[in-house]
């Protein structure tokens, strides 16, 4: 007897990318940070005492959130924290999209984002990008053409790393009819001199939402702490109405308030990784992969014109996939299509990446 609604039912789970606890594995497969969060951080978790926890915490995470408004710029009823991005993506879709009603993503990316949308019983419309990863001229019109009521665009993209502009993005949340959430896990490692900011756009446009978390930048993902940034027709319904009641604990409110506030700390390792990301790319280049333009944490790679040894260049990305696993080091491999000849590699730490490197040249030489 099964008592799952028939859409339960019918779906498939998110899979999450696999988080080994053995010592010794290299993990560039989930985006993690490698280096450690702020020295602020473990002073605030070693001051909590036990005590602190007999109570609720503050329903709205107000400490965290008067916090994170002055840093962007924004009203406190502008803010939303939640316990973790996957939280608040689940929320937009519970407080603005009907069952039965679409929700669009520009494909390829998140692969949580149909999950979410299945066991709402949304439709989901796949918007593909370009060659390039990048969004057609006419994405908007395609996005309102599904007649979809929210989309997802992940800025930077993943698994590319491509960064859209907040111009381009300003247009389409212009044209389009929806609410458009801008996803910005990984906004952290854009290279500053871009100058890349999204936030602005929620202040003139009423349907941006833009997600922030503290898992990646912030050396966080353990802690399951992120939140959102929109004007307050977005944010109060989620506030005040579908959130649950005490969405985010004590100790994640405490640690993520540490976090934002010392932010100069986290920025040494976010420029710690730009600068392997430049050096890794280089290096995998040079031994024939092709990759994106990644102002991420990691790298999409295209594994070199596959030779004699392997039938094709998805058995042979599947392989080094394989093998690198086997030889202890775990990176991201997408059954999907347009991602089945490329390997999706986290930037770790100097000695981390070198050991990815010298593993994959040694698979290309067949030793
Ligand atoms: C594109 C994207 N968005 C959102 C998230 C959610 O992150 P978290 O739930 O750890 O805040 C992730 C995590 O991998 C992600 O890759």
């Amino acid at each position: 007897m099964s008592y799952e609604r028939s859409n339960i039912k019918r779906m498939t789970g998110y899979a999450s990318g696999e988080q080994p606890n053995q010592p010794g594995i290299i993990k560039l497969n989930t985006n993690e940070n490698p280096y450690p969060a702020s020295p602020a951080v473990a002073a605030a978790l070693a001051d909590l005492r036990v005590d602190s926890l007999r109570r609720y915490p503050q329903p709205l995470a107000n400490d965290f959130r008067r916090i994170a408004a002055q840093y962007h710029q924004v009203g406190i009823d502008n803010i939303i924290a939640t316990n973790g991005g996957d939280e608040l993506l689940r929320l937009v879709i519970t407080t603005f999209v009907d069952v039965g009603e679409t929700i669009a993503i520009a494909e390829p990316s998140y692969s949580l984002y149909p999950v979410l949308a299945e066991i709402q019983g949304c439709e989901v419309a796949r918007i593909d990008l370009q060659d390039d990863w990048s969004m057609a001229a006419d994405f908007a019109a395609r996005l309102n053409a599904t007649g979809a009521k929210l989309a997802f665009v992940v800025n930077p993209h993943a698994p590319s790393g491509l960064l859209t502009s907040a111009e381009r993005l300003a247009e389409i949340a212009q044209e389009f009819t929806g609410v458009l959430v801008i996803d910005e896990a990984y906004v952290d490692f854009i290279d500053p001199d871009l100058h890349y900011d999204a936030v602005a756009l929620t202040k003139r446009f009423d349907n941006v939402l833009i997600l922030r978390t503290m898992s990646k930048g912030y050396s966080l993902a353990g802690l399951r702490f992120a939140y959102g940034i929109a004007a307050t027709s977005l944010t109060e319904p989620m506030l005040y109405k579908t959130r649950d009641s005490y969405n985010t604990d004590v100790i994640s409110q405490v640690l993520a308030t540490a976090a934002l506030s010392d932010r100069a700390a986290a920025a040494v390792s976010w420029e710690k990784v730009r600068t392997e990301r430049a050096r890794v790319k280089k290096a995998l280049e040079n031994l024939g992969f092709q990759c994106a333009d990644s102002q991420s944490n990691f790298l999409l790679a295209q594994v070199p014109s596959a030779d004699a040894r392997y039938e094709n260049s998805e058995l042979m990305a599947r392989e080094f996939y394989q093998r690198l696993k086997d030889d202890g080091i775990l990176i991201r491999y997408f059954d999907q299509p347009r991602l089945r000849d490329k390997l999706r590699i986290t930037i770790g730490t100097f000695d981390e990446n070198q050991q990815l490197l010298q593993h994959l040249e040694s698979y290309l030489r067949n030793t």
